[in-house]
């Protein structure tokens, strides 16, 4: 069985941050930062936060009464809710006005949690049947900035999809290695004392030693040879990672990437770039997306998902 994009949405806070703003005050540049990430720049929310960020996102996907109607499951993937309870996805049935047959929750898998939403929703839903799925975090309420290594990679944003559940193949892959090379510990949404932590260069190789692999045997899994791929919208941590993953499958044209725009968004980077290849006519019925993504955990997961055009 299978899932189809049907429709794509998202939200991005208005303030821009530029690279040179961090060369104002941190040892750093905008010639490292384009060079070793390839950010140009970031949104970073002043007022918004990330419930409401949410709500916009799906919001932007204009769902009709009978698409709603068909509604069987919400996830929101995020590491950076506001409180506990009620839950983003919660919020998200009250503010769409939805019927309330629906399973809703929120989980946490960093980074990797928009792609293993994906992944829940195919195995949860029947044929025919819709969800949304929802990657968004307002991160820098957990950035350090003061400190170049981790302040100069992340940004806020909000990116929603409504798939439909088809008769089509799906193949997915995934996996968790315990590590506190990505952490964000400390008194629970407590600003003050809790900051994200990376150790850049383990997640790095851990990045360049377990996506590749998953991506291979994703699509090994799958009815599709590589070359029928269409496009490859990996997690926007990294332009080398990128390029580097490029290098064994499919080519760079076929990588859709935008973390110039927007840096490391965590689960929401691979909603966000799908809503913009969406925005600008990429998306063809029927074409193959494979989805990967990775991160705290650390964890990966990767799957194949079909365009369902505009
Ligand atoms: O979203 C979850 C998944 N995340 C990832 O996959 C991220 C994976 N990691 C990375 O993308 C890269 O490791 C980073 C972009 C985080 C760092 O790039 P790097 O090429 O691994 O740099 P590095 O940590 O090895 O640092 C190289 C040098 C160091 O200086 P020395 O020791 O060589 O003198 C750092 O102190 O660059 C220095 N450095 C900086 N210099 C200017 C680190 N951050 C900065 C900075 N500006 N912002």
């Amino acid at each position: 069985m299978g899932l189809k994009i049907l429709k794509t949405g998202s939200s991005l806070p208005e303030n821009i941050v530029e690279n040179s703003y961090f060369e104002k005050y941190l040892d750093t540049s905008d010639e490292w930062i384009k060079k070793r990430t390839g950010i140009e720049k970031r949104r970073i929310s002043k007022d918004i936060d990330v419930c409401d960020l949410s709500k916009k996102a799906v919001e932007d996907l204009n769902l009709s009464d009978e698409e709603k109607s068909k509604i069987k499951l919400i996830i929101v993937s995020s590491l950076s809710a506001d409180y506990i309870m009620p839950s983003i996805s919660s919020n998200i049935c009250g503010h769409l006005n939805l019927h309330k047959e629906i399973l809703a929750f929120d989980l946490n898998m960093a980074c990797t949690g928009f792609v293993g939403a994906s992944i829940l929703a195919e195995k949860y839903l029947e044929i025919d049947e819709y969800a949304i799925v929802v990657g968004t975090e307002v991160l820098s309420k957990y950035m350090d900035f003061n400190n170049r290594e981790n302040a100069i990679l992340f940004g806020d944003g909000s990116g929603a999809v409504l798939y439909k559940k088809t008769v089509d193949n799906f193949s997915c892959d995934s996996g968790t290695l315990y590590s506190k090379d990505l952490s964000l510990i400390g008194k629970s949404l407590d600003k003050e004392s809790s900051f994200i932590e990376m150790n850049g260069k383990n997640v790095y190789r851990f990045t360049m030693e377990y996506v590749p692999e998953s991506i291979r045997k994703t699509i090994e899994m799958s009815s599709y040879s590589e070359d029928e791929i269409d496009y490859f919208v990996l997690h926007q941590a990294n332009m080398r990672i990128i390029k580097g993953i490029a290098k064994r499958f499919g080519g760079i044209e076929k990588y859709f990437t935008n973390l110039n725009k927007f840096g490391n968004t965590s689960s929401a980077t691979i909603p966000i770039c799908l809503d913009e290849m969406n925005k600008k006519n990429l998306l063809k019925e029927n074409q193959k997306l494979l989805l990967s993504g990775f991160g705290g955990g650390l964890n990966y997961s990767t799957c194949i998902v079909l365009s369902g055009g505009k």
